[in-house]
């Protein structure tokens, strides 16, 4: 009986500290020492339950119960205390990682189209409607396609040396897209009748002139062809690209491989021929070049010019942008600044 006393009151004060180490464990691995130290082989627990042997047979069932039954409360305990500690773990991570689910997303921005692609489309668009077909010719050019066969032979001062990029001797980046008419009467026989958009090199650069600018080429080539014909489409088209009121003109002028030659002016679409700062007063602005096909063009590249006549032009694409947008300034186009490009939305 006496040793049955000593051995609960030392179970008891094994019992109570181990629920005051369950309480203290603050993480799942505190509580795993902590089971270890009253559980695990080498535990006080386990230790009085090894002294099982030398208590008296008759007390042996109470002593081994009372052991027993501390044992199980502990083990419960700490069960207990594991399943709290793990739902504590759970909720922190889950705060930790929480996404608010309400916040606005990342939007990516839509990008828009550049004004010159824009006016490129729309004169392709027109031109399309009226019969043309759309050509291409390469940036990069020989002499002969961009002077000679436009009859501008070498003591021509359009083939002034301080205007063209030459690449190397007969390599040049075209001034113009003129060489697009003779690469498509080299190919085809008429009836001929394209346009042909392109980018064009010249060596001068302010306000209103960049090194690399954009044209418009046509040339239509058939039995019959007039001037009439010419002034109709060119009056058809700016209608169309600028509006009903618009009015064109023709001045006089000169290129070598057209005869005769004009240059085309539209009505101010800013002033309406009042005169403002955009025509410099003058109520028109020059909207590029046009002519009959000269008969020494046709000759060159094998075209009966009895039989033939033609007529062709070429437009500023940059210059119809920025009238048509209100640009004041050509090197807007090409700085790409977003803020510019964001309003042609
Ligand atoms: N190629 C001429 C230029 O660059 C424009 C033009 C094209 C004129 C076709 C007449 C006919 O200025």
């Amino acid at each position: 009986m006496i040793r049955d006393k000593i051995v609960t009151a030392e179970l008891e004060q094994i019992f109570r500290q181990a629920l005051q180490d369950i309480r203290d464990a603050s993480t799942l691995h505190d509580l795993q020492q902590v089971k270890a130290r009253y559980l695990g082989k080498k535990s006080l627990i386990m230790a009085l339950l090894r002294q099982l042997g030398s208590v008296p047979p008759e007390e042996r069932p109470a002593f081994g119960k009372a052991v027993n039954e501390a044992k199980q409360k502990v083990a419960d305990l700490i069960e207990e205390h594991q399943l709290l500690l793990q739902e504590k773990l759970y909720k922190s991570e889950l705060a930790a990682s929480q996404i608010d689910i309400t916040m606005p997303g990342k939007r990516s921005g839509k990008g828009s189209l550049h004004p010159i692609t824009l006016a490129w489309q729309e004169i392709e668009d027109i031109f399309l409607s009226m019969g043309f077909d759309i050509a291409e010719g390469p940036d990069i050019e020989d002499e002969f396609h961009n002077f000679d066969a436009l009859n501008t032979p070498a003591d021509h001062p359009a083939r002034n040396l301080s205007d063209t990029f030459y690449i190397d001797n007969d390599v040049l980046l075209r001034t113009q897209t003129s060489t697009v008419q003779i690469r498509v009467m080299e190919k085809f026989k008429p009836p001929i009748r394209i346009i042909s958009p392109g980018s064009c090199y010249r060596n001068e650069n302010d306000a209103s002139h960049s090194p690399m600018f954009h044209q418009v080429e046509a040339l239509v080539v058939d039995v019959g062809v007039t001037f009439l014909q010419l002034r109709d489409v060119l009056q058809e088209f700016v209608r169309r690209m600028f509006g009903e009121t618009i009015d064109t003109r023709f001045r006089p002028h000169y290129f070598p491989f057209t005869e005769p030659s004009a240059e085309l002016d539209i009505r101010c679409v800013k002033c309406l021929g009042t005169g403002c700062n955009l025509c410099k007063g003058s109520g028109w602005l020059e909207m590029g070049g046009a002519g009959m096909v000269d008969p020494n063009v046709f000759q060159m590249i094998g075209i009966d010019p009895e039989k033939f006549t033609g007529y062709a032009f070429g437009l500023g694409i940059d210059r119809i942008a920025m009238v048509k947008y209100n640009i004041p300034d050509m090197r807007l186009l090409f700085e790409n600044d977003v803020r510019f490009l964001k309003q042609f939305r």
